[in-house]
C-alpha cells in the first residue's frame, strides 16, 4: 500500500521502468489472490468510489450561519475531502470538534473502504454569510470537493433544529431532543 505513489509514477513515465513495475506487481498480485473485477492494478491503485448519504442541515437559530452533516462512504481507494461550497453561502468551511472547541481543518481523510462521518457533536461543515435563512423543509445545495474524486453535489434537506439521526437510531423514543447539544450552538462563539 505504501508503494502506491511510487508505482503510479512509474507507470506514468512508461518505458522500461513501467515494465519492471508491472512484473513486480504481477508477482505481488499472487499473494493477495485474484482481483474480482479482473483489473490488474491492485488495491493500492484503486480509485476512490465515493457516495454521500444521510446529509442534513439542522434549521439554524441564526440567520447567517448553519451547520451541515453527512457521511461519505468509500468502496475504493483512499481520498480526501478538501473543501465545500454552496450557492446559498458566501463561505463554507470544514470543522472538526475537538473537546468542546471547533477547529477549522483544510481536509479530512476518506479512508479506503471506509467512511468519513460528519455528525452532530463532531465534524461538520459550516455555512456562513448565508444569502437567506434556511427553513425546515428547504433543500440547500452543497458541493463537496475531493482530492481525487470529482466533486459531489448534494441537496441537503433542512431538518428540525434538534434533528439527530444517530439519536433516532440508538433510542426508540424521540422525546430527548432537549439533551441534544447541537454543534451549531457553538457557532455562536465564532
Ligand atoms: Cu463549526
Amino acid at each position: 500500500m505504501n508503494h502506491r505513489t511510487t508505482r503510479r509514477r512509474r507507470l506514468l513515465t512508461g518505458g522500461a521502468l513501467a515494465l519492471t513495475a508491472g512484473l513486480v506487481l504481477a508477482g505481488c498480485g499472487n499473494d493477495s489472490g485474484n482481483d474480482k473485477d479482473g483489473s490488474s492494478s491492485g488495491d493500492a491503485a484503486k480509485k476512490p468510489e465515493l457516495k454521500v448519504g444521510g446529509a442534513y442541515i439542522p434549521a439554524p437559530a441564526m440567520a447567517d450561519m448553519a451547520g451541515g452533516f453527512f457521511t461519505v462512504t468509500n468502496k475504493g481507494g483512499a481520498d480526501k475531502l478538501v473543501g465545500a461550497s454552496s450557492p446559498l453561502a458566501g463561505s463554507v468551511t470544514l470543522h472538526a470538534t475537538v473537546g468542546s472547541t471547533m477547529k477549522e481543518r483544510k481536509s479530512f481523510d476518506v479512508p479506503a473502504n471506509g467512511e468519513l462521518a460528519f455528525a452532530r457533536g463532531g465534524n461538520h461543515i459550516m455555512l456562513e454569510k448565508l444569502k437567506r435563512k434556511p427553513e425546515q423543509g428547504d433543500k440547500v445545495e452543497v458541493t463537496l470537493r475531493f482530492e481525487k474524486s470529482a466533486p459531489i453535489t448534494v441537496a441537503m434537506p433542512v431538518k428540525a433544529a434538534t434533528y439527530n439521526p444517530s439519536n433516532a437510531k440508538s433510542h426508540s423514543t424521540t422525546d430527548k431532543h432537549a439533551s441534544t447539544g447541537g454543534s451549531t450552538d457553538m457557532h455562536a462563539s465564532h
